[in-house]
Parts: C-alpha cells; structure tokens; sequence
C-alpha cells in the first residue's frame, strides 16, 4: 500500500479522535448507566470532533471479547464488577482508526491483573513493530507477556490490516507464535489488539450482537447504508431519521442477503476477557501510534 501525505494525514486525524474518544467513553462507564447511553454519547463525540464513528462502539462484557453494540432502546446496565471492552473507531473519509482498552466498572480491582496482561502485551509488541519483522514474532511476544500473568492468549482472534473503507485488510497479527514467518511490509496502518483470557484462549460466535455490514459483493449505490457506511458496519442506532422502519429495514435487507450481522464473540461461561488496542503506521522505518 503506497500512502500519500493526504491519506497519513485523515489515517493521523482518525486516530487522534478515536483516542479522544476512548478516554471519553472510560469517563462514562459507572454502575447504572446504560451501555446505550455510553455509545450514543461516545459515537456523538466522535462526529462532533469532525470524524464519523468507523463502526459501532463495542461494549462487550465478562466472556464476551468483542461485537456486542446496543441496540434501540436497549435498557442494560453497567453493574459493579463488569469487565467491559471499549472498541472504537473513528474515520475521516474512509480512513479508519482501530483503538481499545478494558475497565472495571467501579474498580474493585478484582480484574487488575488480567487487564494489566493485554496492556502489557501490546506495550510488548509495539516495541517490535518495524518493517521486515516476522509477524509470527510480534505473536509470541504477546502470547509470552500474557503467559507471565497467569493467562492465555485469545488464539483465534488477533490485529489486523487497516485501509480506506476496510477495517481488515490482508495482515493478520495473531496473539501468539503462529508460525507464520511473513514480515510486516513497510508503508501501512495495522491495529495490534492482545487479547488475554482466564478460560481456554478460544472464542466462539455467540448470538447476535447488534452490528452490521453490507455483504461484501453488494454494494449499491443509492442504498441508504451503502452511501451513508460504505463497506464499514454499523448500527440500527444509526439508522433512525434515514429510513422508515428501521427494524424492518434490516429484516428485508439480511433476507435479501444485501446485509450480514456480525456475531457476539464470546469465551465459554465464567471466563474473562481484556483487550488493549492500538492503530500503527509504519512508514519506511518510521513507526508511529496514532491512537496514543
Ligand atoms: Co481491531
């Protein structure tokens, strides 16, 4: 991917907002609010800030790792003791940023250690981040970082290649050494996002969680969604004042096969799960976070 400076600069300006962004979204998280009122809030901030959310902001719970976003009128609840991922994005024409960091709602620190493991793990990787590293190493330094706290690594789940209107191009980045000895070519943006777990470091789908996407090969121009998100998901929330019925509107649309809802990824019953994210570029030798 060759970038010029006006593409780096709308890339550095999406990551700007999205860390803005997140650190908002940490302030409203408390017992009692409502996980809708944490992502309309948040997702507001984000236009206000002269971006557009890249995708529904990500709420997801205890074994829940990512993809679960309100829905309207969703009424549940921060409770004391929820471990909450915070997944957002922000996008300025199409340029994306990947960012996210994991709280525990009224602190008890009962989940210090396991949040401490996905934070560490990435600070691990973006140290080895620069061109011609193979991939596999960025893996093992995460998955032994996350290994030193006592947990797993999330195996099936991993970073990821970012382009215009594509939030999971080419690269895959995994969470533990997967082999894989392609190096990291110079002159993209990639998100690196350890994952750590308490259970069996596998995650399944789980039910629906709220966030869609057009279906890759139908894509149509006039189509509310399509003009408005291009092929980047987003929520029901979203489309109330757009279309007429919003729930029937996805209805037909999923039977169609125009739209697909992306599953919960869950661990199994009783684990936990943290996650730390950043968005990279890496320009020749220069390596630069743009989400902190
Ligand atoms: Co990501």
């Amino acid at each position: 991917m060759d970038l010029n400076q006006e593409e780096i600069s709308k890339f550095e300006e999406a990551g700007r907002i999205g860390r803005k962004a997140l650190e908002f979204a940490l302030t409203l998280i408390e017992p009692g609010a409502t996980l809708a009122q944490v992502a309309e809030q948040t997702e507001k901030f984000i236009r206000d800030s002269g971006a557009l959310p890249a995708f529904p902001l990500n709420l997801s719970i205890d074994n829940e790792a990512a993809h679960y976003t309100p829905f309207p009128g969703d009424k549940k609840t921060f409770r004391t003791g929820d471990l909450v991922k915070v997944d957002i994005g922000a996008q300025i024409d199409g340029y994306p940023s990947d960012n996210a960091a994991t709280i525990e709602v009224g602190d008890t620190g009962r989940h210090s250690g396991l949040i401490d493991a996905s934070r560490e793990a990435l600070n691990a990787a973006l140290k080895l981040v620069r061109p011609m590293v193979p991939i596999n190493e960025i893996g093992r330094a995460v998955a032994s970082k996350i290994g030193e706290h006592g947990f797993k690594p999330v195996r099936n789940l991993g970073g990821h290649g970012i382009g215009k209107y594509d939030l999971h191009s080419a690269v895959f980045i995994p969470n533990y050494d997967d082999g894989n000895g392609k190096l990291l070519k110079p002159d993209c943006v990639i998100a690196i996002e350890p994952f750590a777990s308490t259970g069996t470091g596998m995650i399944h789908s789980g039910p629906a969680g709220n966030i869609y996407i057009l279906s890759g090969t139908r894509n149509v121009p006039g189509e509310p969604i399509f003009d408005h998100f291009g092929t980047l998901p987003f929520a029901e929330r979203w489309l109330e004042g757009m279309v007429d019925s919003t729930g029937n509107y996805i209805k037909k649309m999923i039977r169609e096969r125009k739209v697909s809802e992306f599953p919960v990824l869950k661990e199994h019953r009783g684990a936990m799960i943290s996650q730390a994210e950043h968005t990279v570029i890496i320009l020749g030798d220069r390596i630069r976070v743009l989400t902190q």
